[in-house]
């Protein structure tokens, strides 16, 4: 991976060939994301439990003297400009002023759609250069409301909280437990002694991610309201046992994941905390069974990383992390082994899937920030 000083050189002597010369830009970062437990809960008014990590999305910004918005990106194709597009109009549309237009241009290391948010990262670090560069000063959560925002109304993806907070609000060496119903949050130190948490990426595309997201949300809804009397549960993640209840089969399912893993979430919390790391492991096994069986979100080449993960000594646990059909898995991995179980784990799955699947050290990572 690229450091930073490089990814910083490299975007600047890019904006003044994009954009010509003139007084140098300002640059801003804000990261990935991966989720160590909580998944689909967020929209469900769960727990989760994300953290953010080192590489990211790097935005080199310029006022200008007339009111144009310039949007440029190194790497990226296809409609990308409708994340920094929708972060300008949530900003605009929640009463902030921007007294001028900007030269923008967007780079970074984190790679594009495998399912470690690149667009919360992209958007909050765009909502972040904005707030710095015309001093508006939005506070790191209404950051990350408002690029929600974006992502729901201009994007057009229904996504819950979860990667715009961890994005925003992420720090270093802490995972971030939040409670998505109420937006009250507690940082959790991730230490992992002689461990250490790899991202497998499946390199598998995640096509039918967003149909999909959407048809989760709508049985969900459909599966509170088969419960709920006078607004009683308020969410799906609180309803415990009122989902014996639910009698279509598939909502129950739904149900039976998002109650389970509320709970395993819970628990995960307490574990690491007291850094039974060993037990933790196991509760990512055990969403990761939920993810596949009940909420059905994963897919033949997660479910395949997984299977070659868990096989092997010094794993303690693993994991799809994100939406699912597709992506990345995270696994803890005990640090002396863990080389050897990279290209064990890499080789096997090539062999079944025939794709060239990746691996990159998952450094917790720090808040969005000026470089
Ligand atoms: C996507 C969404 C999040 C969350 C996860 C699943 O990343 O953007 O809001 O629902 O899927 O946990």
């Amino acid at each position: 991976m690229e450091n930073t000083i490089t990814i910083k050189q490299r975007l600047l002597e890019a904006f003044n060939v994009v954009y010509l010369h003139g007084v140098a830009p300002r640059i801003f970062f804000a990261g990935g994301r991966v989720n160590l437990i909580g998944e689909h809960i967020d929209y469900n008014g769960g727990h989760v439990l994300p953290c953010a990590l080192d590489l990211g999305t790097y935005v080199a910004i310029r006022t200008r003297h007339d009111q144009r918005k310039v949007y440029h990106a190194l790497g990226a194709t296809g409609d990308w400009d409708k994340y920094p597009r929708g972060v300008v109009n949530a900003i605009l549309q929640a009463g902030y002023k921007l007294n001028s237009g900007f030269d923008l241009l967007v780079g970074g290391d984190l790679p594009l759609g495998a399912g470690l948010s690149s667009s919360a990262s992209l958007e909050v670090a765009t909502a972040f250069a904005l707030s710095s560069t015309f001093g508006l000063d939005i506070p790191l959560v209404e950051i990350a409301r408002l690029c929600q925002k974006a992502e729901n109304e201009y994007v057009g993806v229904n996504c819950g909280i979860l990667d715009q907070f961890a994005v925003a609000m992420g720090k270093d060496s802490q995972a971030i437990y939040l409670d998505t119903n109420t937006l009250e949050y507690e940082y959790v130190p991730m230490n992992l002694g002689e461990h250490e948490l790899l991202i497998f990426d499946t390199k598998k595309k995640r096509e039918l991610a967003s149909s999909k997201y959407n048809e989760r949300r709508d049985e969900c809804e459909q599966a509170l309201k088969c419960i709920q009397r006078d607004g009683v549960p308020n969410s799906l993640a609180s309803a415990g046992d009122l989902i014996d209840s639910i009698t279509n089969p598939i909502l129950y399912r739904r149900a039976k994941h998002v109650v389970s893993e509320e709970a395993r979430t819970k628990k995960a919390v307490a574990l690491l905390k007291c850094c039974d790391l060993g037990a933790y492991g196991r509760l990512m096994n055990l969403s990761h069974l939920s993810l596949k069986n009940d909420y059905e979100v994963s897919c033949f080449e997660l479910d395949t990383m997984c299977e070659q993960l868990w096989q092997c000594d010094g794993v303690l646990g693993a994991r799809m992390t994100g939406a699912g059909f597709g992506g990345c898995v995270i696994a803890l991995v005990k640090k002396s082994v863990s080389e050897s179980v990279v290209e064990r784990v890499l080789a096997a799955y090539k062999d079944i899937t025939h794709l060239e699947g990746l691996c990159y050290r998952c450094t917790v990572g720090g808040e969005p920030r000026e470089i």
